[in-house]
């Protein structure tokens, strides 16, 4: 009796002993992750690294804070022993809300198979789609504790779309794809709050330099940047709306626009309120209207009326404060001599912008740094353009006007925290310390 249980106390030992390794690597659960945004000078599109595949490759993708899922081309260099097409009617199938099965009429390779569950893969700068397979292979990026990155860990399955080459035409020069951001299943903020049990939270911090990179973080705060400011204490909440239709190139029918719009009431410049036809603020049934944030549009970008409206309180609060106007230089309308503007800590001294949400205390500040853009030496330009008429969406805030800000998305919540300028808090988004600490 005692050594049969001698016996069996000494074998799970040895099993432990023997498993221990592995075992504890499997265990290591990161409570968040991270991945650095660099800023493509001639684009101006956002762009992240993650190492896919066996063996490991850096990809480089574009940033697309409302696309629907990672997209890679398989067409070119795609080789890895992980590789795996989706079969059709599988569980992955179920949940990306696939369009199709489809069969490939040429040999077997990535992106080609046989019996594979479909998607149409968008280039969302170009707004061309197409169709690709469905398929998993492994993704590997470091964890953080918010302050620094540290262990790398493994997401082995980490579904996503392969696209032909062609669909790269209009990304930054070497990217391999688009990292979908969007509020989907397979979108990377709900695949990788599945593959490690976190909250579907992520926060994105965008610089405004191209030679500095921002941050993304997979999960809950805190997201701690030098001089050793924790940004999730300083977050002002606002709903996200869903938009009940899909505002990607091609999609099934029925599906809601994965973009995240938030609710513009009014807008003011130099805190005096702008005339808008506020029936533009709003989504209506046919998905048109609302405001959305968006990380491939360099520009906020305004319905021609909101245009008019915005600008013409600007030129005319500008010429309050005695700033001379110019011509307009491609593709802004509104530019100023920089010569009787100075400089501040939170950029040239310019009318503020603010984007007023649910009531008159939630307030989305822009000042000089978001709102404006040197052309050249002597010319500020208002960085906000004309949509024209009759555009889907009524507001897109653009990079240039969520560079150093945290954003926060909440899916489970549906809210989004936003910080207010950095650059007032004696920081920015290329203050995260990337040096490793695992
Ligand atoms: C798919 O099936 C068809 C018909 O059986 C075959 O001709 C084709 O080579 C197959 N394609 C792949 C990629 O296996
Ligand atoms: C603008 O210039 C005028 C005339 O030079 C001057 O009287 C006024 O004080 C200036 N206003 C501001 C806001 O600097
Ligand atoms: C960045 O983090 C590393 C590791 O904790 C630390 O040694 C270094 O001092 C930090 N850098 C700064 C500028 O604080």
């Amino acid at each position: 009796m005692a050594m049969a249980s001698l016996q069996f106390f000494l074998f799970t030992c040895l099993l432990l002993y023997i498993s221990s390794p592995s075992l504890a690597q499997q265990s290591f659960r990161p409570k968040a992750l991270v991945i650095p945004v660099a800023k493509d000078a001639s684009t101006l599109q956002y762009l992240t690294t993650i190492d896919q595949r066996t063996p490991l490759v850096p990809a480089d993708l574009v940033v697309d804070l409302g696309g629907r899922f990672l997209w890679v081309d398989c067409e070119r260099d795609y080789v890895s022993s992980t590789y795996r097409p989706v079969r059709c009617r599988s569980a992955q199938c179920s949940l990306d809300g696939a369009d199709g099965c489809g069969d490939c009429f040429s040999a077997p390779r990535p992106g080609c198979n046989n019996n594979t569950c479909g998607v149409t893969p968008d280039n969302s700068v170009t707004h061309v789609a197409t169709s690709g397979e469905v398929a998993q292979d492994v993704v590997s990026l470091q964890s953080t504790n918010g302050r620094n990155p540290g262990r790398v860990v493994n997401v082995p399955r980490f579904i996503f779309a392969c696209a032909p080459t062609f669909l790269l035409q209009g990304l930054a020069s070497g990217v391999a794809g688009m990292a979908g951001l969007g509020r989907t299943r397979i979108g990377l903020p709900s695949q990788f709050a599945a593959a490690f049990s976190f909250r579907r939270k992520f926060a994105v911090c965008l610089s405004s330099s191209t030679s500095a990179n921002g941050v993304i973080f997979f999960g809950d705060g805190p997201y701690t940047f030098l001089p050793g400011i924790d940004l999730s204490q300083s977050l002002t909440f606002t709903p996200l709306f869903i938009n009940p239709v899909s505002t990607a190139s091609a999609f099934p029918m029925g599906e809601p626009s994965a973009e995240y719009f938030i609710g513009v009431k009014s807008i003011k410049v130099n805190e005096k309120p702008v005339s808008l036809n506020t029936a533009l603020l709003s989504i209506n049934n046919q998905g048109v209207g609302g405001t959305k944030i968006s990380t491939v549009n360099p520009y906020t970008v305004l319905e021609a009326s909101i245009f008019k409206a915005v600008t013409d309180t600007f030129i005319n609060e500008a010429a309050a404060m005695n700033i001379t106007r110019v011509a307009g230089v491609a593709p802004f309308e509104v530019c100023f001599s920089s010569s009787n503007i100075f400089g501040t800590r939170v950029g040239p001294t310019v009318p503020s912008i603010n984007l007023v949400l649910q009531n008159q205390d939630v307030v989305w500040r822009i000042f000089g740094a978001n709102s404006m853009v040197a052309v050249n030496r002597d010319v500020l330009c208002l960085g906000f353009v004309n949509g024209g008429s009759n555009p889907r969406t009524s507001i897109v805030i653009g990079g240039q006007q969520l560079e150093n800000t945290l954003l926060q998305f909440d899916l489970a919540t549906s809210r989004l925290g936003f910080s207010g300028t950095l650059l007032g808090m004696r920081t920015a988004c290329a203050n995260f310390n990337f040096t490793s600490i695992a």
